[in-house]
């Protein structure tokens, strides 16, 4: 027998046994005459004594063993001696005094320590990403995200949903990112493009009969990264025939509650609802961290006679001028405040006034512009106290206000400590939204073209679809999203099952019926064959294991991530490859332009 525990597995309640442990050497100590090694495993570390006058033969091969060395260990667990005992640990009231140690593979001197106290260079980490997952951490997130999966497959599989497998290589899906291409070596000339997300196939399965059908799938999309963004992920992605709205958001409401029950121990409450315009009305964004108040003020009442040039851009048509406001930050040092002027304008905005609150007054580098009416109104309008710190943007686009506003709420409320820690359990922690009624277009100004906000098959309220063609911005989409402190989690809506709406649709978007038919005609046709009414959505697995481990950057939560720039150091991919590999293809390199 190889092993009779696990390491961190071991507790008093062994005391006395016989034990045979695998592990790495995680720390060795040597004491002269005794050595210790931490020895770690999946379950976790225990502390091996090497006591050289009780076991004089172990000596030699105890003074190798090296960080990272694989071993073997057999040895009797006994209890700690008063005073030793170490808290931290899950194992450390006991440790086990070897009686026999086997190297089973030797280490060379890992590029990084194997443990939870040492930064390590991104690049580093990923390229040795088989050391970086050795980390308890890391472990511990590739478990959690097992065990919320588990727990989504159970969820859909007790609910009559059938999980169905879509193909990999096919045609482009209209998720609004850039396509992966795979050249097809027997068809030269053409390709193959990796799914953005499998939402054409859900829908033919719809129409064939499923319906209801879920697969954990993953997606590739060519587009620029972030902290919440990799180019390969993986969706849950599900689909209703039947329903309505309000079958699709029961549905996946209850899965959301049966998983945070069963794997963190949190019992959800019913999801918030906000419209779209209300939550970019109140929070400036579509993705709301609501653990925190700070909420947009609109100063447009206040500055109706505004003699600021500035301020009075805001009251243009379709212009806007709001406030957050900094509770107590008022004494901010002129540096941090020059600091978030700068954010804004990164973020878009022509500029950031701030002005401080006092008893005495209003202190602000344009308080001169302000008339009497101005210095008293304004406070009350952005609901700012003594103390407190006003930020304003004006924009003659109500879009960047609230984009700037937004983003700078969303940083801020974490940064100035809004946010109180709270325990995975605790369901105050998790404030997830539904953010409803979304407008179907929006205006791509640099194309001077209207597109879609979610993609080209999302439905549209009765009420709202006489304006496809007149006031394109008017048409309300009968999409949802799930937002989870601060993050999209989810996207998915009630789709259109009419092929007469549907080309009128793709019209609007200025896609022309040939083009159309060359793009989605299979879908089109099929919608030919009686399809039912459906719907779905498609919450996004990493972000939701991200934000349940507490992570910043879907990239924990993920074995294998890539960079910023979209390589894997592990590997080397991307990588060129032979000249008769492209011949292959019937691909010929241009000598790369510039970018
Ligand atoms: P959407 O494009 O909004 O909708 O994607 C749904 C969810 O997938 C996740 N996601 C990502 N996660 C990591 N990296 C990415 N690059 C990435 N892109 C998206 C997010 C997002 O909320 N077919 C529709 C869904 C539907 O209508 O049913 C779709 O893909 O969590
Ligand atoms: P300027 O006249 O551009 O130097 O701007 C005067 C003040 O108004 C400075 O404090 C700017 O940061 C601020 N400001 C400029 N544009 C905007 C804007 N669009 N919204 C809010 N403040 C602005």
């Amino acid at each position: 027998m190889m092993r009779s525990h696990r390491c961190g597995d071991l507790r008093t309640t062994d005391e006395g046994a016989p034990v045979a442990l695998c592990g790495w050497v995680h720390t060795r100590r040597d004491h002269g005459g005794v050595i210790f090694i931490d020895l770690r495993d999946v379950a976790g570390l225990v502390q091996v004594v090497f006591n050289f006058s009780e076991a004089p033969a172990l000596q030699g091969a105890a003074e190798g063993l090296r960080s990272e060395f694989c071993v073997r260990v057999e040895g009797e667990v006994r209890r700690r001696k008063e005073g030793t005992t170490n808290e931290a640990l899950a194992t450390g009231e006991i440790e086990v005094a070897a009686t026999s140690l086997e190297v089973l593979s030797v280490s060379a001197t890992p590029p990084f320590q194997v443990d939870e106290h040492h930064d390590v260079e991104e690049m580093l980490r990923l390229k040795y990403r088989y050391l970086d997952l050795r980390r308890t951490r890391m472990q511990s997130n590739l478990q959690l995200r097992h065990a919320i999966v588990s727990s989504i497959r159970r969820f859909y599989d007790a609910h009559g949903f059938t999980e169905v497998e879509t193909p990999m290589l096919t045609r482009a899906t209209p998720e609004g990112a850039r396509d992966y291409l795979v050249p097809a070596r027997l068809h030269p000339g053409s390709f193959y493009a990796l799914p953005q997300s499998p939402q054409l196939f859900k829908q033919l399965l719809m129409v064939a009969g499923l319906d209801r059908y879920y697969q954990i799938v993953r997606c590739f999309r060519d587009e620029d990264l972030r902290a919440d963004r990799q180019p390969d992920f993986t969706q849950l992605d599900v689909e209703m025939s039947f329903v309505d709205r309000e079958d699709v958001l029961a549905v996946t409401e209850a899965m959301f509650k049966q998983v945070w029950a069963e794997v963190l121990g949190a019992e959800l409450q019913d999801f918030v609802r906000l419209t779209f315009a209300e939550s970019m009305a109140r929070f400036g964004t579509d993705k709301p961290d609501l653990r925190f108040g700070m909420e947009l003020t609109d100063l447009s009442g206040a500055l109706q006679q505004t003699e600021f040039r500035v301020f009075q851009a805001g009251k243009e048509e379709g212009g806007a001028v709001k406030a957050i406001v900094l509770g107590s930050q008022g004494g901010m040092p002129r540096k941090q405040i020059d600091a978030l002027v700068e954010e804004a304008k990164a973020l878009g905005a022509g500029g950031l006034v701030w002005i401080a609150v006092a008893d005495e007054g209003l202190r602000s580098p344009v308080e001169k512009f302000l008339s009497e009416d101005e210095h008293r109104e304004l406070p009350r309008a952005a609901a700012a106290k003594a103390g407190d710190l006003i930020l304003i943007v004006a924009d003659g686009h109500a879009e960047v206000v609230d984009r700037v506003l937004g983003s700078m709420r969303n940083r801020l409320g974490k940064h100035l400590g809004l946010v109180p820690e709270r325990a995975r359990a605790d369901p105050e922690a998790w404030k997830f939204a539904w953010i409803v009624d979304f407008p179907w277009f929006e205006r791509d100004e640099a194309a001077g073209a209207w597109t879609a906000i979610h993609h080209p098959f999302t439905g549209i309220t009765p009420d709202t679809v006489d304006y496809l063609e007149s006031a394109p911005e008017k048409v309300l989409s009968k999409a949802y999203d799930i937002t989870l402190n601060g993050w999209e989690l989810a996207s998915g809506s009630i789709r259109i099952h009419d092929r007469a709406l549907q080309e009128r649709v793709l019209a609007a978007l200025g896609i022309s019926k040939e083009e159309a038919q060359a793009r989605f005609g299979f879908l089109l046709d099929a919608f030919a064959f009686g399809p039912p009414p459906h719907g779905g959505i498609a919450p996004g697995i990493d972000r939701i294991v991200a934000l349940a481990a507490g992570e910043d950057n879907i990239r924990e939560v993920i074995a294998f991530p890539k960079t910023q720039s979209a390589a894997d150091p592990l590997t080397g991919a991307p990588a060129p490859v032979d000249a008769d590999q492209l011949e292959a293809l019937h691909l010929a390199l241009k000598p790369p332009g510039p970018t």
